[in-house]
């Protein structure tokens, strides 16, 4: 196991885990001195590709961004996920997700699960690949947003399936859009971290997408705090460089490269 992944697993019930998604390295490089964890998620089908899901993600997108970030990341754990359709059986997961590390220097790979790809996971972890799995809300394969875990076989079933994956060998679960019990007991049932997204405060750790606290997407669910209106800061700079190259104020002499 890695150093990284050690030192993550340490702080199981005693310090909580920050994660964010960033998708390059001028983000990557701030959110590396904050976050335990930095996330390439495929959610850049929609935050950044303006995509209606994340389906048409593909391996070439997501490590092109992999390697932008990993560009900028030293201390935290960098986790790339995995986009659907490239890990169906585990030839083809094992193959992919050591282009992946290959390619980006990840330290870890993220897969949805799907109740049936426990095989994958542990075909990956045999092969030395750390790797993070994903429950509730899976939007590689479940169409319709719903909050998981509200009726008591529903909670019984995604606690199976969060231990599923710490039998297979992933060292932590994503767990989206659970309800707070659930959520509550998952985290007490398995030993292995758990980073929660609209899955309340009982997690190990929280995962958001930095372009969402940033107010720069546009999507504000109830589980997003904003700390930052990006979008306002934008406009207001974007107008002024209008501003100034209609009135002709800039470039100014300040600006010239030559004196003449
Ligand atoms: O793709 C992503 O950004 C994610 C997070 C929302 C957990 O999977």
């Amino acid at each position: 196991m890695s150093k990284k992944v050690k030192s993550l697993l340490l702080k199981k019930n005693k310090n909580k885990i920050v994660s964010l998604t960033a998708y390059s390295k001028n983000i990557a490089k701030i959110l590396d001195k904050y976050c335990d964890i930095v996330l390439v998620g495929d959610s850049m089908a929609n935050v950044l590709y303006g995509m209606k899901n994340t389906h048409t993600i593909n391996l070439d997108n997501i490590i092109q961004h992999g390697i932008s970030v990993s560009s900028a990341i030293n201390k935290s754990l960098l986790v790339i996920d995995m986009p659907k359709g490239t890990y169906n059986n585990s030839s083809q997961a094992r193959k992919n997700a050591k282009l992946i590390i290959k390619k980006t220097k990840c330290d870890a790979v993220k897969i949805e699960s799907n109740n049936k790809n426990y095989q994958i996971i542990k075909e990956l972890v045999k092969n030395n690949i750390p790797v993070m799995g994903h429950i509730g809300f899976t939007p590689q394969f479940k169409k319709k947003f719903r909050v998981e875990g509200k009726k008591n076989n529903e909670a019984k079933k995604l606690i199976n399936e969060a231990k599923l994956i710490e039998q297979a060998g992933a060292f932590g679960i994503v767990l989206e859009c659970i309800t707070p019990s659930t959520a509550k007991a998952i985290t007490k049932s398995v030993k292995i971290v758990t980073i929660g997204i609209g899955s309340s405060s009982y997690c190990d750790g929280q995962i958001l997408v930095t372009d969402d606290i940033l107010g720069l997407s546009g999507f504000y669910p109830k589980f997003v705090k904003r700390y930052a209106n990006l979008n306002s800061i934008i406009e207001k700079a974007v107008k002024k460089y209008s501003k100034d190259i209609k009135t002709n104020t800039f470039p100014n002499k300040t600006n010239f490269l030559y004196g003449r």
